[in-house]
């Protein structure tokens, strides 16, 4: 069976869809077949995310409503193969269908995956249902603020509630000097609060707002540690027994 992971979060912004992006593109250059969907309904930019900009000509919209068949709406990644993607329609009234006629939609198309990334519009709604629906694991993505861990406990409970058989917890923008002079919560704090596993940890970098806006891929430079915190979190994803990355000396090795 294929891991359909949901990529949610209570508040906004806390790095969804960053976080879907990076991982796709890891999980895919370790070799694994990925699809990545964008289930943000009306506010989609997983494409722009991916580097694959206004590419598509048919959303997971037109595919579950007939307009389209579902491989007429996956876009294959053009530097990444195995990589593949489907967008969000970007008229939120399309997105008509019901929870379960999403889950069916993904569940014709998984068995070609080994992964299946969703990434979720904040908080609860549709989308969040669709994705819950479809999704047998979820990586809340939160940063270390006590306002998104409030959400992130919300959202934890709801996904459990679900059914969801695995939910771990993805700590984004991580900034070790803010834990050291007790300006943010630290890691132990934040998985106290949230009690879920602790998937991994990536640094704030402001490298990632500055490559997409120039249409590059953080994931394409070694030096950023940030791309390491993302590889690192992708091992863990696929298994792999690898330590999280640590803070030492104020950055995360
Ligand atoms: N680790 C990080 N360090 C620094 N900036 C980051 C990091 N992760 C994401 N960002 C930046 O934060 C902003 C929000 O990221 P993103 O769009 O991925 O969040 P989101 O959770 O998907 O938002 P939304 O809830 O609106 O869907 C973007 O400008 C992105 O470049
Ligand atoms: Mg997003």
């Amino acid at each position: 069976m294929s891991a359909v992971i949901a990529i949610a979060s209570g508040k906004g912004g806390t790095g969804k869809t960053t976080v879907c992006a990076c991982l796709s593109v890891a999980l895919s250059r370790a070799g694994k077949r990925v699809l990545a969907v964008d289930c943000d309904f009306g506010l989609r930019n997983l494409d722009l995310a991916l580097g694959l900009g206004e590419t598509a000509v048919f959303d997971l919209a037109d595919a579950i409503n007939g307009i389209c068949a579902p491989e007429d709406a996956v876009i294959v990644h053009p530097k990444h193969k195995t990589l593949h993607f489907i967008c969000a329609p970007q008229d939120e009234r399309k997105a008509d269908f019901t929870p379960a006629a999403f889950a069916t939609f993904v569940r014709e198309l998984e068995m070609k995956y080994d992964y299946v990334l969703l990434d979720c519009p904040a908080s609860l709604g549709h989308a969040f249902d669709c994705a819950v629906a479809a999704a047998n694991e979820a990586i809340l993505v939160t940063i270390p603020q006590s306002y998104a861990l409030r959400d992130t406990e919300k959202i934890a409970d709801v996904v459990t509630e679900r059914g969801i058989e695995r939910a771990r917890l993805l700590v984004n923008m991580v900034r070790p000097r803010h834990i050291n002079r007790g300006y943010s919560k630290n890691i132990d704090d934040i998985i106290d609060a949230v009690a879920l596993p602790l998937l991994g940890v990536a640094p704030y970098d402001e490298n990632i707002s500055a490559y997409q806006n120039r249409r590059m891929d953080i994931m394409d430079d070694p030096s950023l540690v940030s791309e390491r915190a993302f590889d690192n979190i992708a091992r863990r994803i696929m298994g792999e027994r690898v330590p999280i990355l640590k803070f030492r000396n104020g950055r995360l090795r």
